[in-house]
């Protein structure tokens, strides 16, 4: 323990504290659906919701309140088909979105999650050949496709969540191509076949129709392998890493950090969320679990971190920072 001389007040506590949050260090998710006057709360994520496109700017400028300044959107088409066609097509729900929010707050910084699983009626996040491989020409094309579009409607940043290899370098090279050198690629390159995605299917209405994902998703058992998805991003172009899910992986953002001197995200995923805000909400935890848990995330390592908490943050730091 530190010295009481170093504990006696606030003032010095705050001076020597190592981890500081920030409303800079979070991004909140949004899930953008079909219809009108939809914002109906996600079943398995209390306080989360389903909006549509006309919801979208009275939400731009409630979360601008709330001092969040990044978004990183999802969205959850009615109707879905075996091409992907609503990731990619220009008046799709998430450039649509893009639109909405740009023309709302031209400063609210806008990410795109990059995959296929949304709008695919099988759920997967790439394609299949008949013998049940991993069709990965088609499957690239589609998804550097996808965020080309996301580009063109205004979108800050992508970020790929799939896990196919050399999608990396795929869109980089699209987006340069058309020219947008300047858009970052936050890789979503350690991501873990984890329970903790569980209240998301229902979020995103995107449940595998067969299988699962664990033949392009990582062994929560394995550390190393996480590091060489990471390299391999890298090496691809990268321009920031992310782990994915969050707590149970502080050990892979911790050892990430090590590898490289990108700038490393962090994914507070649903499941996260759905246990934490259940626990507080039961009184079983103090709301402070809360802060301790996206601060921990931020000392493990992570300079960004995605969390559904985001719009509780601004409160709880004057509370307990
Ligand atoms: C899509 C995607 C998922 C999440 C983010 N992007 C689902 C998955 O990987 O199965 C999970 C987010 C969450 O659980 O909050 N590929
Ligand atoms: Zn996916």
């Amino acid at each position: 323990m530190l010295p009481t001389r170093l504990r006696k007040n606030t003032a010095v506590r705050n001076l020597i504290r190592e981890t500081q949050l920030s409303m800079n260090d979070v991004v909140y998710p949004l899930f953008i659906v079909d219809g009108q006057g939809v914002r109906r709360e996600i079943s398995s994520m209390k306080e989360q919701y389903h909006l549509s496109l006309d919801m979208v700017a009275a939400e731009t400028l409630a979360l601008k309140e709330l001092g969040i300044r990044y978004v990183i959107l999802f969205g959850v088409p009615d109707v879905k088909d075996s091409e992907a066609t609503p990731a990619f097509i220009d008046t799709g729900l998430v450039q649509e979105a893009i639109r909405v929010i740009k023309k709302t707050d031209p400063d609210m910084y806008v990410i795109t999650d990059v995959c296929l699983c949304e709008f695919k009626s099988d759920g997967h996040c790439c394609f299949f050949e008949e013998n049940g491989e991993i069709q990965r020409e088609k499957t690239l094309k589609t998804l550097s496709k996808t965020a080309l579009s996301y580009a063109r409607a205004g979108a800050d940043m992508v970020a790929p969540s799939d896990m196919m290899d050399g999608r990396i370098g795929h869109i980089r090279e699209t987006l340069n191509d058309a020219g947008y050198e300047s858009i970052p690629i936050m890789a979503y390159s350690a991501k873990f076949a984890s329970s903790f995605y569980g209240p998301f299917r229902d979020a995103a209405n995107s449940a595998p129709a067969f299988g699962d994902r664990r033949s392009y998703q990582m062994d929560p058992a394995n550390s190393r392998e996480a590091l060489k998805e990471m390299m391999l991003d890298i090496d691809e172009g990268a321009d920031i890493v992310m782990v994915k899910p969050a707590m149970p992986y502080l050990d892979i953002i911790a050892q990430g950090k090590e590898l490289s001197y990108l700038p490393m995200a962090a994914y507070q995923v649903s499941g996260e969320y759905a246990m934490i805000k259940n626990a507080v909400d039961a009184d079983l935890m103090d709301r402070r679990v809360i802060f301790e848990s996206l601060i921990s995330i931020k000392r493990a390592g992570a300079d960004i971190i995605i969390t559904y908490f985001a719009k509780e943050l601004q409160a709880m730091l004057k509370d307990y920072q």
